[in-house]
């Protein structure tokens, strides 16, 4: 995952306590998300998409070192060949160690790299507590944003590690489970035809890829009340789904076969489990499906008889909703049914939402300046929009205009569907 803001869309307006408090909550949340794993644990790559917890614990930190302390030319590193193991992709301050390997980096050993975080975190908190550099607040704000994601690619990328491994270790064995519910009935809001206004306007923290706002013409529409849940998908899959080409763009099509895939990524062949962060469980039919790829999003809506939304669309949507949901305070990182008659259920959390909608940029954008430009801009190729956040998104983390991008067969994420209509 990548993101990036812009320092003038940043409010620094607020108590410089509230940003030191906010700081030393989501650095220990981290950890605290760590401390659920044994060492071993911490050092596996399970695919090159994928990253080990401690690059993770590492990487947050370097990015503070780099881009706050690093900013005081006198500012010497502890560790000068680390900035070459952690920095992830920013060529513009030099170069990185290839991530597929990171999986080899046994050195430095955990407890170093939690020594490091301790290092950088009470550096940076005290420059927070001196108060005397105006423009520190905006950078650090996005280190803590970047380090939300983080998180969520954390828990992401240790389920599938767990998953290949045969023990099936659960990450939170006795966490929290959802509440049995079941949920409505697939519905169709409609939305009418007209020029509207999408992407970020205020003072609050957003990133340069949802700016500027700026018109777009909507068609007369609908978009479905709630996701796509599992027994939905399931009728799909036991429909020969995954045996129809004509359900299928050609690169899905080419996907299925070349991957063979049946079934979402952490479902059981008999349809009737599915790995989990807690381990093995059963399938709830009425949860929202999760790990499908926008291939398998694609090729479901063609089969149900519609579309999926454009991101203008959902954004519209969800701009009148009040961000509540299952995100990853709830502890159960986990997509849950909910019972209600609400017109439209769960735009924010338990999965992100793929769209229609190529990742491109919106008219106007301008990245950040300086090496922080290639947050997200570069990624502005092959990819596409997914929305709303998920069951293991920080709450504080999301908004109506968040756009998260992922190429098409990526599904290790907790990426699911929910439906659109012409009519
Ligand atoms: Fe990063």
């Amino acid at each position: 995952m990548t993101a990036s803001a812009s320092a003038p869309g940043v409010d620094t307006s607020g108590n410089p306590a509230q940003l030191l408090a906010r700081f030393s909550r989501i650095r220990h949340q981290t950890a605290a998300l760590a401390a659920h794993l044994r060492p071993e644990d911490t050092v596996v790559q399970s695919m090159p998409d994928a990253s080990p917890t401690k690059w993770h614990l590492a990487h947050t930190t370097w990015f503070f070192e780099q881009f706050v302390l690093g900013r005081d030319e006198a500012y010497v590193s502890a560790n000068p060949q680390w900035h070459y193991l952690f920095n992830s992709y920013y060529q513009s301050v030099g170069p990185m160690h290839a991530r597929p390997q990171r999986g080899l980096l046994t050195r430095p050993a955990l407890d170093e790299v939690m020594d490091y975080r301790q290092r950088v975190t009470d550096a940076v908190s005290e420059l927070l507590a001196r108060g005397d550099d105006e423009t520190l607040p905006a950078i650090v704000e996005l280190g803590l944003q970047h380090e939300q994601q983080h998180q969520e690619l954390l828990l992401t990328d240790i389920k599938h590690a767990f998953s290949l491994n045969p023990l099936a270790p659960a990450f939170l064995p006795d966490g929290p489970r959802a509440v049995t519910a079941a949920a409505p009935a697939l519905a169709y809001v409609p939305f009418d035809e007209g020029v509207i206004e999408i992407g970020y306007a205020g003072d609050g923290f957003h990133f340069d890829n949802e700016e500027p706002r700026h018109k777009i013409y909507r068609q007369a529409g609908f978009i479905a009340n709630r996701p796509v849940t599992n027994a939905e998908y399931r009728a799909f899959v036991l429909d020969g789904g995954y045996r129809t080409p004509g359900l299928w763009l050609s690169d899905g099509w080419a996907t299925v076969q070349s991957e063979r895939w049946t079934r979402p990524f952490y479902w059981d062949e008999s349809l009737d489990s599915e790995f989990t962060l807690q381990g093995r469980r059963a399938i709830d039919p009425h949860a929202p499906v999760s790990h499908v790829s926008y291939f398998e999003a694609d090729a479901f809506a063609r089969w149900a008889g519609a579309r999926l939304p454009r991101e203008g669309e959902w954004e519209a949507a969800a701009a009148q909703l009040p961000i509540e949901g299952n995100f990853q305070e709830s502890g159960m990182f986990h997509p849950r049914a909910i019972e209600s008659s609400a017109p439209l259920l769960q735009m924010y959390g338990d999965v992100w939402e793929w769209t229609m909608s190529p990742y491109v940029s919106y008219p106007g954008f301008a990245p950040l300046t300086g090496a922080l430009g290639e947050y997200n801009g570069k990624f502005m190729c092959g990819q596409w929009i997914l929305r709303g956040g998920s069951c293991v998104t920080p709450q504080d983390h999301i908004r109506a205009t968040y756009r998260n991008f992922f190429p098409p067969h990526a599904r290790w994420q907790f990426s699911g569907i929910r439906l659109g209509n012409d009519r």
